[in-house]
């Protein structure tokens, strides 16, 4: 079997094998998917190790991103611009190629939940890592406005003027707000400690959906505060199985259903 895998520091919780062990079943590929965890000083020891070893292909999380980044021979655009890898495959001469699904991960959960972009006012809170990965496929997809907002303003401001030429994205900081939107989506990681960036009330326009890239057995602080607020939530359960699902689709030219996937996780969340 082709062995595939998801480097991370720590990896003890990740859904991945999970997902792709699913993604296998329901395709009939022949694969093996495991969780290794990377020793935080040789990222790039560790890929060639599973090459060594018959690796063929890899997702990689927290904290590889922009390691795996730097290893790659061949970047996809989108994973140039993102600045992160989270999907290394490894070419017929032996060259390591680098993408990022993330953003396509975004993007089709919100497709699946009739959640509109295009045309839309946008507001995307943060401007980390996490943002940056998504910033390119949102953009595509044609929002009327994109705002980032970031605890630190210049962040925000230098990540806006990073994808200015992708549409009309601009930033700053969270006083500087001004709403409604259609969209808001979270992209700090502000809710991993229970917090919540300062906000207006008023942020919704009628209708407003609410987007929480974290998950949880129960909402998440932001999707809580939204809630309250009229708009409809939606967490980053279905953004993970989607990102997977790109992944699959790359190594193995055939995209998985993610539906009956995100179903079962959610189930055992
Ligand atoms: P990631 O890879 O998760 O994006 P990161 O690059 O460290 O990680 O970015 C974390 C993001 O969460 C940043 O936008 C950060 O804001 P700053 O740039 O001002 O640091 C944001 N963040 C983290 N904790 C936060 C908090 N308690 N309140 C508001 N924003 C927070």
């Amino acid at each position: 079997n082709d062995r595939y895998c998801v480097f991370g520091h720590p990896i003890g919780h990740s859904k991945s094998p999970v997902i792709h062990a699913a993604f296998a079943a329901q395709t009939g590929e022949a694969l093996e998917y495991t969780a290794i965890e990377a020793p935080l000083d040789d990222f790039a020891g560790a890929w060639r190790a599973f090459i060594a070893e018959g690796g063929r292909g890899a997702n990689v999380t927290v904290p590889f991103k922009e390691s795996a980044h730097r290893l790659c021979d061949t970047l996809s655009e989108r994973a140039r611009r993102a600045g992160a890898v989270n999907t290394l495959s490894l070419g017929a001469s032996g060259e390591t190629h680098g993408d990022t699904t993330d953003g396509l991960g975004l993007v089709g959960d919100l497709h699946r939940h009739d959640a509109a972009i295009a045309g839309k006012r946008v507001l995307v809170l943060g401007a980390g890592g996490a943002v940056r990965g998504v910033l390119e496929p949102l953009l595509e997809a044609g929002p009327a406005s994109l705002f980032i907002a970031n605890r630190t303003a210049a962040r925000a401001e230098a990540l806006a003027a990073d994808f200015a030429d992708l549409g009309a994205v601009t930033g700053g900081g969270y006083d500087t707000v001004r709403g409604p939107f259609d969209l808001v989506i979270n992209g700090t990681s502000a809710s991993l400690a229970g917090d919540l960036p300062p906000l207006p009330d008023d942020l919704f326009a009628a209708g407003g959906v609410a987007y929480d890239m974290m998950y949880g057995a129960e909402p998440t602080v932001f999707l809580r505060w939204a809630g309250e607020r009229g708009a409809r939530g939606i967490d980053g359960l279905g953004m993970l199985v989607g990102q997977a699902a790109e992944s699959f689709a790359l190594w193995r030219g055939r995209r998985p259903e993610v539906t009956p996937v995100l179903e079962r996780l959610r189930r055992e969340l």
